[in-house]
């Protein structure tokens, strides 16, 4: 079975009745993030390379209503997620807004201390979101991007900030106030995606190009191994760390820079097996992610497939970020006909895989997984979706 992913509208009914539950009264604004899966570029774009996500029709809606008054500064946000309903106040002054608990409120916290569109007045808020938290599919990102969308609906003086910036704002959210030296892909997919198509974004100079993909005979296949790994968080900056000394190695500002031949080198010029591995798999999956992105276009998907395998190798054995889970269902995947690739998606150690599978074999790849998987998975078919909006202001 599929998970049935809630329409923009049933979510938008939630999130209503949650606010009127808890406010006992009517939001006038409404806003949506999406999360993203990321189809090929892993682990690149903190190496100033490039990414291939897409924005999922899974997101974080947001509605509320900005509270009058000049001495208003307490915030109240109920939330309704798969951990069940909370209610969290907290004041909005500047000197007030420190990371805490619960965590979900550091990401909304962190997008208020970093917005850049000037003053806004306190508010209440209802948040809903279909994003399965810790799968790796940018809940965290579709949260503080939602929250954006919230403070620009609300903002006194609207102060034109470009989308680019505001992804920024919502990463630098991420790494003061979540402690996560995110890279900038989730932040910037779920602002700029494009319906039907994946973004191509050159992480060096975030510019970004999209890539259409509307072939009603392949479809994405999201599965959820439903296993969250302890090493997810405390590996991200090694692996961050690593391709920087790397590149520093080679006297270079970022492996964006290097060349495959440059990375044979760095082991005479003293760097140790992990850096050298590391470094492989960030040039090696830069130049993959550049081929997809241009194969893709020209819809040759096996040949897309074939650098998605690429990739998942390349992060199993290279950047060690895979787990045993991710590869059995990988491999599971790829056993059916019909599967052009599969790959883990995200940051690792758990989460999602991705695939692409020809729409009228898609079932056959659940049922194989399902079969044989020890786990209980979860699935998600999924076509590229819009990124964030504001759906509904009146103020
Ligand atoms: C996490 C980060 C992203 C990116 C991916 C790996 O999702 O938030 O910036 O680095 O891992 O590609």
């Amino acid at each position: 079975m599929v998970e049935n992913i809630p329409s923009l509208d049933e979510m938008i009914l939630s999130a209503t009745e949650l606010f009127r539950n808890t406010y006992k009264d009517e939001p006038n604004i409404i806003v949506q993030a999406p999360g993203r899966v990321n189809l090929i570029g892993e682990h690149t774009d903190y190496n100033d390379g490039f990414v291939l996500p897409m924005a999922l029709p899974l997101r974080t809606v947001i509605v509320g209503k900005p509270i009058c008054g000049l001495e208003a500064s307490m915030v109240s946000i109920a939330s309704e997620a798969e951990d069940g309903k909370t209610l969290h106040t907290f004041n909005i002054s500047k000197e007030a807004l420190k990371p805490g608990s619960p965590k979900w409120a550091n990401y909304v916290k962190g997008v208020l201390a970093n917005y850049k569109g000037g003053p806004f007045p306190a508010f209440q808020a209802a948040i809903v979101n279909s994003v399965p938290i810790g799968g790796g599919l940018s809940s965290s990102a579709s949260l503080e991007v939602a929250t954006y969308m919230f403070l620009d609906a609300i903002s006194k003086e609207k102060i034109k900030v470009s989308k680019v910036e505001k992804a920024l704002a919502c990463q630098k959210a991420e790494h003061d106030f979540a402690g996560m030296p995110c890279g900038i892909m989730d932040q910037f997919i779920s602002l700029l995606a494009e319906e039907n198509n994946a973004l191509l974004i050159d992480c060096r100079d975030m510019t970004y190009s999209s890539v259409p993909f509307d072939d009603p005979s392949m479809v994405i296949l999201i599965t959820n191994s439903n296993v969250k790994h302890s090493l997810s968080g405390s590996e991200y900056p090694t692996r961050r760390r690593q391709c920087k000394e790397a590149a520093t190695l080679l006297g270079k500002n970022s492996l964006r820079e290097c060349t495959l031949d440059d990375v044979k080198n760095l082991s005479a010029l003293g760097a140790s097996e992990d850096h050298v591995k590391r470094a492989r798999h960030g040039v090696s999956e830069i130049i993959r992610t550049e081929q997809a992105a241009r194969l893709f276009a020209e819809r040759k998907y096996e040949e897309v497939g074939k650098l998605m395998v690429e990739s998942h190798n390349s992060l199993r054995d290279d950047y060690d970020v895979s787990c045993p889970e991710l590869n059995r269902l990988v491999e599971l995947a790829m056993e059916v006909e019909g599967v052009m690739g599969a790959r883990m998606t995200g940051g690792g150690f758990g989460g999602c895989t991705v695939t692409m599978v020809k729409s009228s074999t898609v079932d056959k790849v659940i049922e194989n997984i399902r079969k044989n998987y020890p786990l209980k998975p979860t699935f998600y078919i999924c076509t590229p979706s819009q990124g964030a909006s504001l759906i509904k202001a009146f103020v």
